[in-house]
């Protein structure tokens, strides 16, 4: 197959980045595109408004749900330690073994998938004229055929940027033409105007709360940032979709209302981010992790993630802030005397954007000005599930609902 690369930031995606997929697809060059939203990108490394999984499943969705035929999403910056340079994830992502197994996975019939294939890397017509400033332009050009698209009234010297490259390097560029759409992502993030944004991804930014002013992280430090950032990457290899953004955005609602209540930001930032971080490990993994941070504390299964994920965020993520490993400890049960940390990752996670298992919004609210009131609200709504499934609460449970004066 002619296989055509795409790769960006995709923050969020926007019209003219599926205007670019559809055009490639039509220019005759390529049979199939593969889109490969960044992880960390030399250019913008830690300087995305969102971590990867949020642009990676983002991306994915508004794929599906536009219908479009013939292009696939991958996470293959995914498996790369550090920078994702082009050259590195290319001569990854072009190697036999790991297109074969990657195109049969995305449901490519096996004969076609063990095909031989030609690659292209899709590019706009601008940044053909810088790519001979890129790390290892030459190795790229061993894997791919340069695929730039012109726009109309795009002022470029395509064929003297693409002479240039042949010549200088001995590559292979072919030109097709785009149809117009004039938009950024940086444009579209600073004027708060969504409208080029396919309507999946608006769909999908709405329900997770992003590009908001929780999600801008402000007065969180660098370094926290970073750790967030990279706190989602190491969850990816963990996490099914759904609870990876549950899990980071319990992160970002966490700092919120850190802000809110006067707590640690950049603490709870990473413990909300972190909480759920063991809940898909095998049973049997969960119970020695749990027992290592807590002894025989927590028996029942539905609980071990909590104190495992205390030990898996320590052993496996670095974390030894005993406060944020406490708050992913206690995250389910809540305990007696809670600090303020724990109760903020408390009620997070049980009211954050995409959670609609009833109507939250008197949570919410209460959530925004008195914690307590939020947590007493969210207290006896479990409590009134456990009674309803027969279940016992946990001692723990009833000693933090001790303190919050409810009987
Ligand atoms: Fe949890
Ligand atoms: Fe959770």
């Amino acid at each position: 197959m002619r296989i055509g690369i795409y790769g960006g930031s995709f923050d969020p995606v926007h019209d003219g980045h599926i205007a670019m997929i559809n055009s490639a697809l039509k220019s005759g060059f390529i049979d199939l595109v593969i889109v490969i939203p960044s992880v960390r990108n030399n250019f913008k490394l830690y300087a995305n408004k969102l971590p990867p999984p949020y642009r990676f499943y983002m991306m994915q969705e508004t794929i599906e749900g536009l219908g479009i035929k013939n292009c696939l999403v991958s996470d293959v910056e995914y498996g790369i330690d550090g920078v994702s340079y082009t050259a590195v994830v290319l001569k990854k992502l072009t190697s036999e073994e790991y297109i074969t197994d990657f195109l049969i996975k995305n449901d490519v019939k096996k004969k076609k998938a063990e095909e031989h294939h030609e690659f292209f890397w899709i590019m706009g017509s601008d940044t053909l004229g810088t790519f001979e400033t890129w790390y290892n332009p030459g190795e790229i050009l061993n894997y791919v055929t340069l695929l730039a698209a012109v726009r109309p009234g795009d002022t470029t010297d395509v064929d003297k940027a693409a002479a240039s490259v042949k010549k200088n390097l001995g590559g292979k560029v072919e030109i097709f033409r785009l149809k117009g759409i004039d938009c950024s992502s940086s444009g579209i993030t600073t004027s708060g105007d969504f409208s080029k944004v396919p309507e999946p991804a608006r769909e999908f930014i709405k329900r997770h709360a992003l590009y908001t002013e929780n999600t801008k992280l402000e007065g969180v430090s660098e370094e926290a940032k970073k750790q967030f950032y990279e706190s989602s990457v190491w969850m990816y290899k963990y996490l099914g979709a759904k609870r990876l953004l549950h899990t980071l955005n319990v992160g970002y609602l966490s700092a919120h209302l850190a802000d809110v209540f006067g707590c640690d930001k950049d603490k709870a930032l990473i413990a909300g981010a972190l909480h759920d971080c063991a809940k898909e490990l095998p049973l049997e993994k969960q119970t020695e992790l749990a027992k290592e941070y807590a002894g025989d504390l927590f028996t029942e299964k539905k609980l071990l993630h909590s104190p495992a994920g205390a030990t898996f965020a320590k052993n496996e993520f670095g974390i030894e802030d005993k406060e944020i490993l406490d708050a992913i400890c206690y995250h389910t049960t809540g305990r007696g005397d809670m600090t303020l940390l724990e109760k903020i990752v408390y009620l997070a996670d049980k009211i954050e954007p995409s959670r609609n298992y009833t109507d939250l919004t008197p949570i919410r609210t209460a959530a925004e000005s008195d914690l307590d009131s939020a947590m007493r609200m969210t207290a006896s709504a479990v409590r009134d599930k456990f009674v309803s499934q027969g279940r016992d609460i946990h001692l723990m449970t009833l000693l933090m609902m001790r303190d919050l004066g409810m009987e």
